[in-house]
């Protein structure tokens, strides 16, 4: 991510930096190739590894430097409101197996940090989902109602450790909270001591499914696999057209020191003022690190700027000795039935896999993610493998409205595109971008601090949306389906694969 004044950069990239993993450069044949060196990537190889299969996992950039790397790192089965709607969409069972799921991948992730003694700053929290709306409380009744008929330690509150008065909180004991880089540089040198192979800065460009299935990669080299997991976030291989069922939320970061005694001691969210999400992390003897989380927007669309604004000021009026040293901002992908989509690749599917959709919560999901795919992969039953199932018949009552608002939003930017107004190019000024019309034609054009300008085409590379310029993260985003690109026209998160084409001006 570019660095300026509003993203001074992820916490937990900064004091776990890690060291390099080899480009891969010659053809590998193993039995599980796992593409993407997330959390849901790194869990699912580091499972089948135990499970006695030869997997390489292959790395466009660095293990755990994708969402993974910018996000709260809370590790809790309360997804701020979801148990009162799944008893509704899945029924009673279905909420049962979500709550049972995720807290299992929690106790999971808690066991593998023992045995391999990973330092990864691991911390038992309440998590409270919680509202400031009097008129929000009868919401919260039902959520901590629905999450205790499923099993979790839940129950409603209006104490919280928050330095300002909830009208009600959604309280669950026993959740955790960690620092996931430390967590998952560890898990690859497991991988790697374990015999399997970890590739950074090797992108697959392409997957030919058979058996065995063949991958190749932007280094050359090739991969043959029996079984193949995309772990990319936003799935690159998509014959299912999955990203008609998901939808990119960005969201933005800040992060400051605070007094010790001032730790609200606890994991919080609200979906009030377009989220916020609060966690503290050790920092030294005397001050911790507060998380604070919020201002969820679709990418591409309006003042990133102003949204770090308004977060920083959030944090500083509830916590007014806080001293912000970091910024930053990543997007997840919010499923149209809430449920993440985790299994089989697309209904003919026989060898390739595919975890996405997370919602927010892709921490607990990539962990429990790894157990499905690996019990899926080695032939063993898993008691959640329906719940998640990406080949999941879409329901009129869970999906269709979601749906349909998913795809009006697509089809209003193909139209809304067309009538955008395009701003002088004169008028762009250092560290701007902006679409603009040069003889006719459109050009997605940036001015660099020095003045000069970089075009690209800003037809987006994945179905055609136009992007737009993101000035706080200097990066072009579209807003159909998440896609981002550097100021150069190269792809930072997918769904596209390929560049910005350049342009002459
Ligand atoms: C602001 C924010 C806060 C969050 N906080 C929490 C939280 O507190 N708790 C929680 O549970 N969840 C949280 N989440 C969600 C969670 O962080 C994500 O769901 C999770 O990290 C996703 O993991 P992943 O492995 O799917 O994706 P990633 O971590 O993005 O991994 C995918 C990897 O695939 C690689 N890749 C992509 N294309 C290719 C290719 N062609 N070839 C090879 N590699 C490729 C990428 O480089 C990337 O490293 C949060 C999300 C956001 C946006
Ligand atoms: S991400 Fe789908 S059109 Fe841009």
């Amino acid at each position: 991510m570019t660095e300026n004044r509003h993203v001074k950069g992820s916490y937990w990239l900064e004091t776990a930096p890690g060291g390099p993993r080899p480009p891969l450069t010659e053809d590998l044949d193993v039995d599980v190739a796992v593409i993407g060196a997330g959390i849901a990537g790194l869990s699912t190889a580091w499972e089948l590894t135990r499970a006695g299969r030869r997997v390489a996992v292959l790395e466009a950039g660095q293990v755990a430097a994708g969402v993974t790397g910018h996000t709260t790192a809370k590790l809790t089965a309360l997804h701020t409101l979801i148990y009162d709607k799944l008893r509704r969409t899945r029924g009673p069972e279905g909420a049962r197996l979500y709550a049972r799921s995720q807290s299992e991948a929690i106790e999971r992730a808690a066991g593998i940090a023992d045995e391999l003694g990973v330092d990864c700053d691991w911390e038992q929290r309440s998590a409270y989902t919680y509202v400031t709306d009097a008129s929000r409380v009868d919401e919260l009744r039902a959520e901590a109602a629905a999450a205790r008929e499923a099993g979790l330690p839940a129950s409603f509150v209006t104490e919280t450790g928050l330095p300002f008065p909830v009208a009600g909180a959604v309280r669950v004991t026993g959740q955790a909270q960690f620092h996931p880089r430390k967590y998952l540089l560890a898990l690859a040198e497991d991988l790697v001591a374990s015999g399997a192979a970890v590739h950074e800065h090797t992108a697959v460009l392409g997957l030919e499914e058979g058996e065995p299935c063949r991958l190749t990669t932007d280094t050359r080299a090739t991969v043959t696999a029996r079984d193949v997991v995309v772990a990319t976030h936003y799935p690159i291989f998509d014959r299912a057209l999955l990203f008609t069922r998901l939808s990119p939320r960005r969201e933005l970061v800040v992060a400051g020191t605070i007094d010790r005694e001032r730790d609200p001691d606890g994991m919080y969210i609200t979906p009030e003022e377009g989220t916020r999400s609060v966690r503290t992390a050790p920092w030294d003897a005397d001050r911790r690190l507060l998380i604070v989380t919020g201002e969820h927007f679709t990418p591409g669309t309006g003042d990133t700027r102003s949204r770090f604004d308004h977060l920083g000021a959030w944090a500083s009026r509830h916590f007014p000795d806080v001293d912000l040293t970091h910024a930053w901002a990543t997007q997840d992908n919010d499923p149209t039935d809430t449920v993440p989509l985790v299994g089989p690749l697309h209904p003919g599917a026989r060898h390739t896999y595919v975890a996405t959709g997370f919602g927010g919560w892709g921490l607990s999901g990539g962990i429990m993610a790894g157990t499905l795919l690996t019990a899926q992969i080695t032939g063993e039953k898993c008691a959640w493998s329906d719940l998640y199932d990406p080949r999941r018949l879409r329901s009129a009552v869970r999906e269709a409205p979601s749906f349909l608002k998913t795809q009006a939003k697509v089809a209003g930017h193909f139209v809304g595109d067309r009538l955008r107004p395009s701003p002088p190019l004169e008028s762009l000024p250092p560290g701007e971008g902006a679409v603009v019309r040069v003889n006719g034609d459109r050009l997605a054009v940036y001015r660099d601090d020095e003045g000069a300008l970089h075009a690209v085409s800003p037809r987006c590379t994945h179905l055609g949306c136009l992007v737009s310029f993101n000035g706080a993260e200097d990066a072009w985003e579209c807003p159909c389906h998440g896609s981002r690109f550097d100021t150069n026209g190269k792809v930072i998160q997918g769904p596209a694969t390929k560049p910005l084409e350049r342009r002459d001006i």
